[in-house]
């Protein structure tokens, strides 16, 4: 029996396409936006030019406007849907026509300190193209105050009870016939249901039809809420591209000005009534009244408080392994479904880094162990029921090999 790190590194190279990683064979077979970070923070663990190559084919997909896509489709591969035919961005290479959680350049930087040397030349080339990015969102995405997301997709949080509250308001029915592909590579329990995704397809086939074009989605599109989790991120991300602009000798007051802006929006995604961060509808003004583990991010960004500290201990108590992603005491809570109740190691180890930066060593200790423990019993699995740790999702996955080998283990 190998070790669990080769076991790790045997994962990213296997998933490894060549410049870039797939997040698991099957499910998801091509590059995807965040999952492609944590996938070159991993390989900078033993092999750090592979590392920085990640990050580059992930920025050579940058749009003009400065959005970097969720998606890259590199190949043609019909076990995905919706592929690029669905999306019709007129990209090349094919991309999708949405964003991710912008963790690239707390991973820049985090690889960057792995072997100043080596990354010189390479975090160099970046900066510009993380910055370009980091303007788009502060432009297209921040003008509410938190970072607006127009497809739940752009979380990364897919189904999490977040965004409940603006889905209602999405017409399925314009998503037509169309046949899922997910639901074939893992047990469907654990995926989405049929009327998220006929939400999800609506939603892109609106995209299409405003050319996506990205004021019009944002001022009139079919779903725009504030999410917290993405607003934790991006601050971060913004204080970690400072941070490098700093030691490149850049003038940095740009970046400064857009993490001012948006730590000076947090009031606006605190809900006094749930005593947590919280999503909001942007079209309503309406809280979602449910505490997710995005608001939990708010460690990463510097912005945690003794109420937050309160709902965390009151949240992860009631489970044995990990964060929960949704409140075990909520109604909606399901331990196996996606993002509305599993743990998922890559978002225990951001929350891992907040809570060591934020003075709780101990908390990040126990999330620590909690997440190997998962590991250890069943192998890299995308998420984990966090009650009995069933194993759920994608097995052999990227992201959760990265962390094993950058945290975890
Ligand atoms: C999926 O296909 O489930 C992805 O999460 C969309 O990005």
């Amino acid at each position: 029996m190998t070790s669990l790190d080769d076991q790790a590194k045997a994962i990213l190279r296997g998933n490894d396409k060549g410049g870039y990683t797939l997040p698991t064979h099957g499910l998801y077979p091509y590059q995807w936006n965040w999952d492609s970070a944590f996938a070159a923070w991993g390989f900078s663990t033993f092999d750090n030019a592979r590392a920085w190559d990640e990050l580059d084919t992930l920025m050579a997909s940058q749009w003009d406007d400065g959005m970097v896509p969720h998606i890259i489709f590199h190949q043609p591969d019909p076990g995905y849907f919706p592929g690029p035919d669905v999306w019709q961005t007129g990209q090349s290479p094919a991309t999708s026509g949405i964003t991710q959680p912008p963790v690239a350049a707390s991973m820049a930087r985090r690889i960057w300190d792995s072997d100043r040397d080596a990354g010189q030349t390479r975090i160099a080339a970046l900066y510009p193209k993380l910055l370009k990015w980091h303007r788009w969102w502060h432009e297209a995405r921040c003008t509410h105050g938190p970072a607006a997301i127009t497809h739940p997709w752009e979380s990364g949080r897919d189904n999490c009870p977040d965004w409940d509250i603006g889905m209602v308001n999405v017409d399925g029915s314009g998503a037509g016939e169309y046949t899922r592909r997910d639901t074939g590579h893992v047990n469907p329990e654990m995926r989405p249901t049929k009327e998220d995704y006929d939400r999800y397809i609506a939603i892109v086939k609106y995209g299409v039809s405003v050319g996506w074009n990205p004021e019009k989605i944002v001022a009139e599109g079919p779903f725009l809420m504030a999410d917290p989790g993405i607003t934790f991120i991006l601050l971060r991300a913004h204080d970690d591209l400072a941070a490098i602009g700093r030691e490149l000798g850049e003038d940095v007051s740009e970046i400064e000005g857009w993490a001012n802006a948006l730590r000076a929006s947090l009031p606006l995604i605190w809900n006094d009534a749930l005593g947590a961060y919280d999503a909001r509808d942007l079209r309503t003004g309406a809280f979602a009244n449910v505490l997710g583990s995005g608001a939990f991010l708010a460690y990463l960004a510097g912005a945690g408080n003794p109420q937050l500290d309160k709902q965390l201990m009151r949240a992860w108590d009631k489970v044995t392994y990990g964060i929960p992603s949704a409140d075990p005491e909520a109604p909606i809570f399901n331990p196996r479904k996606y993002w509305r109740g599993p743990t998922w190691p890559v978002v225990n180890a951001l929350i891992a880094i907040g809570l060591e930066d934020s003075g709780h060593h101990d908390l990040m200790e126990r999330l620590r162990a909690e997440t190997a423990a998962l590991i250890r019993k069943h192998g890299f699995y995308e998420y984990f029921d966090p009650i009995d740790a069933t194993p759920c999702g994608g097995a052999d996955f990227t992201w959760t090999a990265a962390i094993w080998l950058t945290w975890a283990g």
